[in-house]
């Protein structure tokens, strides 16, 4: 273990930072560090990173991976780059290189949010310190310094407040013959954080709306966050529900753009007779927006590498960083998407 190691294990327990954290929980910032040498300045060519990502399920997620590995170089950061393939036991192994390799700081998207506690212990026993990216814990908060993240449950929340206005704005009216819209539910990766915020946000607006009683969830099964497990369950939810299902909230874009797949060959108008919205926001569900396939997308940028890296920076040097760091994110509806197209990032 380095000096400045023990001395961030020290400082560790003789300094506890609480800061108010959007999702209600406080950190400690028991990472924080000073560089070698007592007060000088780490440089960014001097840090190591360690990243541990979840697979390559989907277009959000490849985008992800290519915007940490461009802000790691951009910042002259060396980065080492694990792809757990959806495997929890992957990204344990890969935490455990990194403390072994003495890396400068831990990050990773916790593929779910349980059986967290030894690996990331560890860390914090060796000195490192860990910053989650995107998906959460249940882990204690002094395990890890801070969490990137964007409101999950604010999407969900939005993707309905947005399907109630467009169903009531175009005047639609239940298909089959129900007083109440059906409602098929995508539903992504059981046990990540991402996905269960989403449910809740979503189910929780349903049952807060003032017009609750006009829908109905009919459907509601994981779909993996893939489009071809999104096109497979879209096929049984027609099969059994394909008469009724009036409206499909598909939790990533790739689930929906399977689900397209599936509503077309069972020869219903994706878009028309099932309003669809997902979330993410990434190119290809612009262009089923474009070609009048989907209604509408709500973002989940996988931007965070910049200021992943700038907070790797300031860890290491000692300095404060919140206990979460919210993005902010927009809604897309399919009357915006040729325009905003271009301007895509993802
Ligand atoms: O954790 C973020 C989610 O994981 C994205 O919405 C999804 O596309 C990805 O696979």
């Amino acid at each position: 273990m380095k000096k400045n190691r023990i001395f961030a294990a020290l400082l560790a327990l003789v300094m506890t930072l609480s800061l108010a954290a959007c999702g209600g929980s406080a950190a400690d910032n028991s990472g924080t560090t000073t560089s070698d040498g007592e007060g000088e300045k780490k440089e960014a060519s001097d840090i190591i990173v360690g990243f541990a990502q979840v697979g390559s399920e989907s277009e959000w997620r490849t985008a992800n991976t290519d915007n940490i590995k461009k802000a790691a170089e951009d910042a002259g950061i060396t980065l080492q780059f694990s792809d757990a393939q959806q495997k929890q036991e992957n990204q344990i192994k890969a935490i455990r290189s990194f403390i072994a390799s003495d890396v400068d700081v831990i990050a990773f998207c916790p593929i779910v949010q349980t059986g967290w506690d030894t690996v990331l212990q560890e860390a914090k026993d060796a000195g490192i310190p860990v910053v989650l990216v995107d998906r959460g814990v249940t882990a204690d908060p002094s395990l890890y310094v801070t969490h990137i993240c964007a409101d999950a449950l604010k999407e969900g929340t939005s993707a309905f407040e947005w399907i109630d206005g467009y169903v009531h704005d175009q005047g639609k009216t239940p298909r089959g013959g129900s007083d109440q819209f059906q409602i098929a539910i995508l539903e992504g990766t059981v046990g990540s954080s991402v996905a269960a915020d989403r449910l809740t946000g979503f189910t929780d607006a349903i049952a807060a709306s003032p017009n609750a009683a006009e829908y109905n969830v009919v459907a509601s099964q994981t779909g993996e966050y893939t489009r071809a497990k999104g096109k497979e369950v879209m096929e049984s939810f027609l099969k059994s529900d394909g008469d009724k299902i009036d409206i499909l909230f598909a939790c990533n874009d790739d689930m929906a753009l399977g689900a397209i797949q599936a509503i077309e060959a069972a020869g219903l108008k994706p878009g028309e007779d099932i309003v669809i919205v997902s979330i993410d926001a990434a190119k290809g569900a612009f262009n089923a927006m474009i070609e009048g396939k989907m209604n509408c997308a709500v973002e989940h940028t996988p931007n965070y590498g910049d200021l992943l890296m700038e907070t790797a920076v300031k860890i290491v040097n000692g300095e404060e960083v919140p206990a979460e760091i919210e993005v902010q994110e927009g809604i897309f509806p399919a009357d915006t998407a040729a325009e905003e197209l271009p301007n895509r990032t993802y």
